[in-house]
């Protein structure tokens, strides 16, 4: 969600920090601004509300100097977007400026003790508690100048909650403060310039090594120096964290959005997904950061997936397939869920948290209360050492590389890979399944980067698919002679529609039916679409068709039915002819070589209008095991959802009212 930025060095902060933000634009967020202090000494804020070209566009035209600043970009919590409550916030005296990610969750009362003391708050947010209190501690005593660190740390030992700060102040140059708990936060080293931010990405063009600061540590920052202590100015050393990845991964290449990017990774991910894990169907899994011993693994008495979003979608994937290989009783809970139904933990239970960034706040609260009831945690997480990673027993890593986009593509796939390559390992400790049954998984395993390839190679025919339905409604209202869209001035004049309602009232709505394991394909495939292209999906157990939503079938809803090779494909033949009956358009998922399931449900004495008329069309996935499908099957439900938004025109990396990291519940 929030991003931080902090530079001290000879270069403009201003172009460090406003670069760095923008490397962070994919997490979203409602408003801007950097702080500087200048060469005068004195600090000068520029703030704005909207997109980062809005900063830029105040830069230009007033730009800030100075080698010392933080910038942030926000995204609102507490109080609206303004430019009043938009970070850096300052004290009263002007002279010190704080960013901060995060929640302070006792502002209210240490508000009141600030006002009460006669401190003025600008805004509405939490936030600004923190450059009073600064402020109150920032004190001058027995003639030595202020010390900023000390003031920070007094004033971290009064907050409760969530928090990384940037700190700066007119009267301590050169010094950055830095300081976390709960919310993350790294200090890049540079050659004569080090830099604070709140991700790695943000500052990787400019280092590789950092520091990954940790709860309630402390880095006082200057352009030659970088000194890390804990809350009571007691040094501490840390390694150096050498990134990883390339400066170029955080960038677009040949592509037109980060997430068609992130789609066409997948085969390369999947590849080094498994490398080193599985090398051939007839070696054990090896799986390095379980931390179980093999008799724990005998021991697990039910597995808990718990997760948010399309991450849960793995889980959902991860229940089934623990169940059927490592016979291990499995549910998959919503992290927010578990909480709320704060559930009776058996002895022996093990909870699998599953998230990309590793920080999504309900995933880790869950993680904390599962924990505190006397469960064992792993989990499945893709930013190295993010919170979920670090408060873990145990942690597998997906390896997907930085996911830009917030729509996540590769991290499900991989998460789901790794999810199965642990059941593989689970069931093999714990001997729990014919070791022909292992053998087949692991050569569909082994196979999914070719097969993922072969997918991304059939792209235009999922083009051509979105292309007949992204605008199913107003096409059909077209056959009436009925043209909607911002060229229809008759409609414009006559005051019948605003642009916006007019497209939001004309986008087609659209089912996503499936069973078993791919379920959580049809969750995970209307997520997808309705995320970037604000059609309206639902993704449904077509088991529960009748009892429900076969009211909503009519020609301007599509149906995509996955009805791949299987244990429940008669079924879904069954649903994809009860949907046809009732003139429902479909796009069918088979597996190549199915030879039924385009004509399937065809009335060919239906008139020629009707859709019950028209074969169905068709996305091909390659011949593979029932429970490994769920990872091919996302990849051309990543791309139809795509080209659909993209047709449609929306802001796909950045879809409106999202964010990339919720780290707030
Ligand atoms: O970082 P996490 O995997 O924990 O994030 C969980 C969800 O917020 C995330 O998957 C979200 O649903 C995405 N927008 C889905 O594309």
């Amino acid at each position: 969600m929030c991003g931080i930025v902090g530079y001290v060095g000879k270069r403009r902060a201003t172009d460090i920090c406003v670069a760095g933000l923008r490397r962070l634009e994919y997490r979203g967020y409602d408003s801007a601004g950097v702080a500087v202090i200048g060469p005068d000494g004195q600090l000068k804020l520029t703030r704005v509300v909207g997109k980062l070209d809005n900063l830029d566009k105040e830069l230009s035209a007033n730009p800030l100097e100075g080698g010392l600043g933080i910038g942030h970009t926000r995204w609102a919590t507490h109080g609206k977007p303004s430019v009043q409550n938009s970070h850096p916030h300052l004290s009263c005296d002007g002279r010190i400026a704080v960013v901060h990610n995060g929640i302070i969750e006792n502002y209210q009362e240490l508000r009141a003790e600030l006002e009460a003391e006669g401190h003025v708050f600008r805004s509405q947010t939490d936030t600004e508690v923190m450059s009073h209190l600064v402020e109150k501690y920032y004190q001058q005593s027995e003639g030595k100048a202020a010390d900023l660190r000390a003031a920070v740390v007094e004033a971290v030992h009064r907050l409760r909650g969530a928090f990384a700060f940037g700190i700066i102040a007119a009267d301590s140059p050169g010094q950055l403060v830095a300081v976390r708990r709960r919310s993350p936060l790294v200090v890049g080293i540079g050659e004569g310039e080090n830099y604070i931010a709140s991700d790695m990405p943000a500052i990787r063009s400019e280092t590789d090594r950092v520091y990954v600061i940790d709860d309630d540590e402390v880095a006082l920052i200057t352009e030659d120096s970088i000194e890390l202590t804990d809350l009571n100015l007691q040094p501490i050393t840390k390694d150096v964290y050498v990134i990883p990845w390339p400066a170029d991964a955080a960038g677009k290449g040949e592509h037109k959005h980060f997430m068609h990017k992130e789609i066409h990774e997948q085969p390369d991910a999947i590849y080094a997904c498994l490398a080193g894990r599985l090398t051939s169907p007839d070696e054990p899994v090896k799986l390095e950061g379980l931390n179980l011993t093999e008799d724990e693994i005998k021991r697990i008495r039910k597995v808990v997936f718990t997760a948010c979003g399309t991450a849960y979608h793995s889980g959902v994937v991860g229940r089934f397939v623990m169940e059927k290989l490592a016979k291990i009783p499995s549910e998959a809970d919503l992290a927010p869920e578990l909480r709320s139904r704060s559930p009776i933990v058996l002895e022996d239970t093990l909870v699998i948290a599953v998230t990309q960034s590793g920080e999504t706040m309900d995933t880790l609260l869950a993680l904390r209360d599962m924990r505190e009831k006397g469960a064992k945690v792993i989990s499945v997480v893709n930013v190295v050492d993010s919170t979920i990673a670090r408060e873990s027993d145990g942690v597998v890593y997906i390896q997907a590389g930085p996911e830009i986009g917030v729509a996540s593509t590769k991290a499900y796939t991989l998460q789901i890979l790794t999810i199965e390559l642990i059941a593989l390992y689970f069931a093999e400790v714990r001997g729990a399944a014919p070791a022909e049954e292992l053998r087949a998984m692991k050569e569909a395993l082994l196979a999914c980067p070719q097969h993922a390839e072969e997918l991304l190679k059939r792209e235009d025919s999922i083009i051509a698919i979105a292309r007949k339905y992204y605008d199913l409604r107003r096409d059909q209202w077209a056959k009436h002679g009925v043209v909607i869209d911002n060229g229809d001035q008759r409609a414009a004049e006559k005051g019948w529609w605003s642009t916006t309602f007019r497209r939001d009232a004309m986008r087609p709505n659209s089912l996503y039916l499936a069973r078993g394991v791919n379920l959580a394909s049809a969750m995970e495939g209307a997520l997808k679409l309705k995320e970037i292209s604000y059609i309206h999906a639902e993704g449904y157990s077509a088991g529960e068709m009748k009892h429900g939503p076969i009211a909503l079938v009519e020609p301007s809803l599509f149906t995509v039915a996955i009805a791949v090779d299987g244990e429940v494909k008669d079924q879904m033949v069954a649903n994809i002819m009860e949907i046809k009956a009732r003139s429902g358009p479909v796009i069918a998922v088979a597996t190549d070589g199915d030879t039924q399931i385009e004509s399937t449900g065809v009335d060919p004495n239906a008139s020629p209008e009707d859709v019950a008329s028209q074969p169905n069309d068709m996305i091909w996935i390659p011949r593979c095991p029932e429970l490994v499908s769920p990872i091919l099957v996302a990849i051309p439900l990543q791309l139809l959802a795509y080209h659909m938004a993209d047709l449609r025109g929306e802001h796909i990396d950045q879809p409106r009212n999202l964010a990339k990291t919720v780290t707030v519940e």
